[in-house]
């Protein structure tokens, strides 16, 4: 089995074109229009079996990629041609709230919504995915998530991998029918882990590289899947290969990091640069370890992707060595004490934070930071075993301290996050300045059951505070 998994070729949505632009009124600045249509497809993954019905962006999964440059607005037209209501969420961005994709905002079948993008952050890898109330798993799973990635400048400048040598690697875990169908996740209300482990699409696919560096930007579309990853060689079986971490949901980190293992859990975007010219007419495979929290595991779980390696370098762009401190990363001050705390837990059958479930309409607004002030939240796991990657919509968050789990990672302490897995017993403390703008914005557990399931909540920024 294990030789034989990797069959068919790592797929790589193609990039997204604008259909025109135009300027905005207010700025005089050029706005790109974009249009997607969500629409139905289907893949056959099983070979003599059926092939599974997905619906996607522009009816592929995942979406196809948009590349942006910082500082160019962007309008996106979703049009909804699927089967079910949506709401799009640039995951990563500071949108305003009403292009926030906040859940009940729902498009019909049939109907569009244009959303602005102001597209100011600096670079990073943002995602888009479905986040329509109590459908986000649904919805998501059966395909709609795509790869949005901000570059900037300063970025540029650094001279990393670019081009072909920058790699956007979408995660997944699914599970089939028999028939070779997609199993709907729709009655699940716990988790659901599948046995199938998907690369931009593809179960276990194999990826032809050069035997040089190469950006890999990691990000876990899956339900409830969570993994901690590695790289073996051929000849050298459980024998972990570091890499240099440089990236994180917030783009760059203060400077390279090296690991050799990579924790990553749902909606987590972390980024390496990996170095495969030890490896010249080698395999290079991707593994998974097992026990992840509490993840449930099958088979081949523990497989991910193979790189198969070349003997030739074609190009040396981007080959040179790491800089030795990437930029100055915008932490917030540090203070002392803790201005508010979440408890994320499972009570009567029912996911909740602070006992307080999505659709409680009159209570689910749980904090009223001010516009602008910095905060400190703790986020905690209620028990029960189960890990929640909690997520906070508009802001860059850092790590400050874990307890009751592992310690923070040498490579979590220099960067910015906005999901951070809370491990099954875990109390985690972040810190965020509650900005840019006004609004109401969602935070939730980025399990997609459980935040279907209403273990979401909301927070109010306003200059009032609360
Ligand atoms: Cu990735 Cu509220 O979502
Ligand atoms: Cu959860």
């Amino acid at each position: 089995v294990y030789k034989d998994i990797f069959q068919n070729p790592l797929p790589f949505p193609p990039n997204k074109a604008p259909k025109y632009q135009y300027t905005n009124a207010s700025t005089g600045a050029t706005i790109d229009y974009y249009e997607i249509e969500i629409k139905a497809f289907e893949q056959q993954v099983y070979p003599g079996l059926k092939p599974a019905k997905l619906v996607g962006y522009d009816g592929i999964s995942p979406g196809p990629t948009f590349r942006m440059e910082r500082g160019r607005e962007a309008v996106v037209r979703f049009v909804n041609h699927g089967e079910k209501d949506i709401s799009v969420h640039l995951h990563g961005s500071y949108s305003r709230a009403p292009f926030d994709g906040w859940a009940e905002d729902t498009t019909k079948v049939g109907q569009y919504k244009d959303y602005y993008y102001p597209n100011k952050q600096s670079a990073r890898t943002l995602w888009y995915h479905d986040h329509a109330v109590h459908h986000t798993a649904e919805n998501a799973y059966f395909g709609q998530a795509g790869f949005y990635i901000l570059h900037d400048p300063a970025e540029d400048a650094l001279n990393l991998p670019a081009g072909d040598y920058d790699i956007p690697l979408a995660l997944a875990s699914k599970q089939y029918n028999k028939d070779g169908t997609l199993f709907d996740p729709k009655d699940e209300t716990v988790s659901l882990y599948g046995d199938v482990i998907h690369v931009n699409g593809q179960p276990w696919p194999y990826f032809k590289v050069e035997p040089r560096k190469y950006r890999l930007r990691f990000l876990d579309t899956s339900i409830s899947r969570a993994f901690q990853l590695w790289f073996e060689a051929d000849g050298a079986l459980g024998k972990k290969i570091p890499f240099q971490m440089i990236a994180s949901d917030a783009g760059l980190m203060t400077k390279p990091v090296q690991s050799d293992l990579l924790h990553i859990s749902m909606a987590e975007r972390w980024e390496m640069v990996f170095d495969f010219s030890a490896y010249a007419g080698k395999n290079v495979t991707l593994r998974n370890n097992r026990d992840v929290q509490a993840d449930e595991d099958y088979n081949s779980t523990n497989q991910i992707m193979r790189f198969i390696v070349g003997k030739d370098v074609k190009s040396q762009q981007g080959n040179g060595n790491l800089p030795s401190s990437l930029r100055t990363v915008p932490f917030p001050p540090l203070k002392s004490g803790v201005d508010r705390t979440f408890k994320f837990e499972r009570t009567n059958g029912e996911w909740k934070v602070n006992g307080v479930s999505f659709s409680d309409v009159k209570n689910r607004i749980l904090a009223k930071p001010q516009r602008g002030q910095v905060e400190v939240w703790d986020l905690v796991n209620g028990g029960g075993g189960w890990s929640h990657p909690v997520h906070i919509h508009l802001i860059d968050m850092q790590i400050i301290s874990r307890t009751g789990g592992r310690s923070v990672l040498p490579y979590e302490k220099e960067a910015l996050k906005d999901v951070v897995l809370l491990g099954t017993s875990e109390t985690v403390r972040v810190i965020a300045r509650y900005a840019p703008w006004d609004g109401v914005y969602m935070f939730h557990c980025h399990n997609l059951i459980h935040e279907d399931h209403d273990m979401m909540a909301a927070f109010n920024v306003s200059s009032l505070g609360d």
